[in-house]
């Protein structure tokens, strides 16, 4: 129902334009959350805002597109994408502050939400505002709709900004880092809601994020993003038990094991540069131990695990378990 194809964003700078997203391509159906996962700078708000259509001035897609039940919606204005028909796409950002209205209490957005897309009386709306938080599981719904955001706690503002994002009855839900700001419970608290409400509305999310960990308790499957590309992509399962390509290979052992101090981290060696003009090749191979010279050949063959599992690179480490 989401298919990203292609998607290639170029921005303009001063110092000329780079590609922040090359040749993204990736696809969503009803009931699934498919987690968008690499580090910070590579290129995944760009990606979801180029679907939602919500591109800083800059930026450009200047390939590809976004298509939304088999309609392009790259060059459809923002109104039409978010407005009328069965596909719909909301958003939920990491700081809820920022996109909740300071001044308005918390039910009056929720109502304007609902009454921007259907005519229904102000009572209904409220009615329908009060459900809203209750399913996003806000105790006390009809006196908390009259909340001001700052008498909320963070976790519960998080909660309201899902209640709106839901108002317009959305098909495809794109969360981008939507728990980074909020401490572990209410992480894990906000995730299950979002678990939750895509398999009871059998919306599609988008779930954006820097956290491997988290992804791997969310997610259906998984595209791992480098440098603008994505550079694999497999079931969350199977990601998990045969990283392939070495990039995410490195990423797996950044991650936390349970009893373990932060200090024995192994990292990956190098830091992702920044963007610049395009470069030939794997954008990963100045960091990667396992690259030959070839690796700066294009173009670059996508390896086929033949588990729905697939990662771009020339010299992928090999399954090790059946
Ligand atoms: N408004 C902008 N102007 C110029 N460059 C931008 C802008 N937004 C993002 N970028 C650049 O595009 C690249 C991708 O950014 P982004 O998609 O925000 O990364 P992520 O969300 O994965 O952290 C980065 O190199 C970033 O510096
Ligand atoms: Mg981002």
């Amino acid at each position: 129902m989401l298919e990203v194809r292609d998607l290639t964003v170029t921005i303009g700078t001063e110092d000329g334009a780079f590609e922040a997203v090359s040749e993204v391509s990736l696809s969503l159906a009803p009931g699934e959350i498919l987690g968008l996962v690499g580090e910070s700078g590579c290129g995944k708000s760009i990606t979801s805002l180029a679907a939602m259509g919500l591109l800083p001035p800059q930026a450009r897609v200047s390939r590809g597109g976004v298509f939304l039940d088999g309609e392009e919606i790259t060059r459809l204005p923002p109104h039409r994408r978010l407005g009328q028909g069965s596909g719909r796409i909301a958003m939920i950002f990491q700081e809820p502050m920022t996109s909740l209205n300071p001044v308005m209490r918390v039910g009056e957005q929720i109502v304007e939400a609902i009454r921007v897309r259907e005519t229904v009386s102000e009572r209904e709306a409220r009615a329908r505002a009060v459900e809203l938080l209750d399913m996003v599981r806000i105790p006390d719904p009809a006196r908390r709709i009259d909340n001001y955001p700052h008498e909320m706690s963070g976790g519960m503002r998080q909660r309201a900004m899902i209640a709106i994002a839901l108002a317009c009855r959305p098909s495809v839900l794109i969360a981008d880092e939507p728990t980074t700001a909020l401490d572990v419970t209410v992480q894990t608290q906000i995730l299950g809601l979002i678990r939750d409400l895509c398999d009871s509305l059998l919306v599609a999310v988008l779930y954006i994020t820097h956290d491997l960990g988290t992804v791997a308790a969310l997610a259906d499957r998984v595209c791992v993003m480098y440098r603008g590309r994505i550079v694999e992509r497999a079931p969350v399962a199977d990601l998990f038990r045969n990283p392939t390509h070495p990039y995410t290979v490195g990423l797996m052992a950044c991650l936390p094991r349970i009893g373990e101090r932060p200090e024995t981290l192994e990292t990956i060696p190098g830091s992702a540069p920044p963007l610049g003009p395009r470069v030939s090749g794997c954008g990963f191979a100045p960091r990667c131990e396992r690259a030959r010279p070839d690796c700066r050949d294009d173009p670059l063959p996508w390896f086929d695990t033949g588990r729905d599992h697939v990662a771009l690179c020339r010299y992928p480490m090999v399954e090790r378990e059946p």
